[in-house]
């Protein structure tokens, strides 16, 4: 069943729980997250990036993705996470996406607001949903405090930013990053920030830059020869503490990468005769289901889609 985020991040809003957003790139790593999401009995947001698109094929992505999502009956939506030109979002819209990112913030605050209102001009007569950003997503620890408030969602812009475009959902600037080296000292988000968001603005909130580095996976990767040294992620305590300041969905990318590359070196380095992709690629879905099943019960929405 798919359906929209909209849809998705309101109950969690109202159940206090977040929904994770897994980026996909292949089969395996769909199948990994709706497996997972089947055996929590957990919503899910599948989402793909621009650049997964031209990896995969638009088609074939958001095929594979209706052709599971029709055989769950878990709340599951097929989210484009962020399209940067229009012309993307439009080639999702036509092909049955629910949700859309228009990731703007790179620009200017008028331009973001024009741009993120074409988006919703287009996508919410279709009943899809939008999510924008601003801010922009950079560690905080060696930031002033003038610098901080440079580049971190600020919530007065924020509430002027939602009501002037219309948007569903809005990605927060709080000191989350992409990718595996988070930070290079102590974790650090601004949770201040993050309450006076959630006080000032009547909006869906999400986390991008969330994927937590678990030791266990590095130590995996590393061991069969990955060079991730200094690599480190949020701290599961940090994402329990978002959760509860109002954010509904998590996005992950980096801890399933991790997870599936790592699972691939393993079975590369311990069995050298193997040459059957089958038995490369189906223990690096089950290492990535492993962890997409831990992200929904940190995130709560485990049991939330009986
Ligand atoms: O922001 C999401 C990703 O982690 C970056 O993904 O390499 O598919 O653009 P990408
Ligand atoms: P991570 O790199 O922390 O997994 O973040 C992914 C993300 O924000 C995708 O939009
Ligand atoms: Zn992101």
């Amino acid at each position: 069943m798919l359906v929209t985020n909209k849809k998705i991040m309101s109950a969690a809003m109202s159940g206090k729980y977040a929904v994770g957003a897994f980026n996909i790139n292949n089969l395996e790593i769909l199948q990994a997250v709706v497996e997972a999401a089947v055996e929590e009995e957990s919503p899910a947001i599948i989402a793909m990036t621009p650049s997964a698109i031209k990896y995969a094929g638009l088609e074939y992505l958001a095929s594979l993705v209706k052709i599971a999502a029709k055989d769950v009956s878990l709340p599951m939506s097929l989210h484009l996470d962020h399209g940067k030109e229009l012309e993307t979002v439009k080639s999702c819209i036509d092909a049955g996406f629910t949700s859309v990112m228009i990731d703007a913030s790179h620009l200017s605050f008028e331009e973001n607001v024009a741009v993120t209102s074409k988006v919703v001009a287009l996508a919410h007569p279709k009943g899809v949903s939008v999510e924008a950003e601003l801010g922009r997503l950079a560690g905080i620890e060696e930031e002033t405090v003038a610098d901080e408030d440079a580049v971190l969602t600020d919530p007065d812009s924020a509430k002027e930013f939602v009501k002037r475009t219309g948007v569903d959902a809005l990605a927060v600037a709080i000191g989350t990053s992409h990718g595996a080296y988070k930070f290079k000292g102590e974790p650090r988000l601004d949770f201040e920030r993050l309450k006076t968001i959630r006080e000032k603005v009547d909006v869906l909130l999400v986390l991008h830059g969330a994927s937590s580095v678990p030791s266990w996976i590095i130590e995996r990767a590393t061991k069969y020869g990955a060079e991730l040294g200094g690599a480190k992620g949020i701290p599961e305590g940090h994402i329990r503490r978002a959760i509860s300041l109002g954010v509904s969905k998590i996005n992950i990318d980096t801890d399933l990468r991790l997870a599936f590359t790592g699972a691939v070196r393993e079975v590369l380095a311990t069995a050298p005769k193997q040459y059957d992709p089958r038995k490369i690629l189906g223990p690096a879905k089950e290492a990535t289901k492993t962890v997409v099943k831990g992200k929904m019960s940190l995130f709560g929405s485990a049991g939330k889609a009986p």
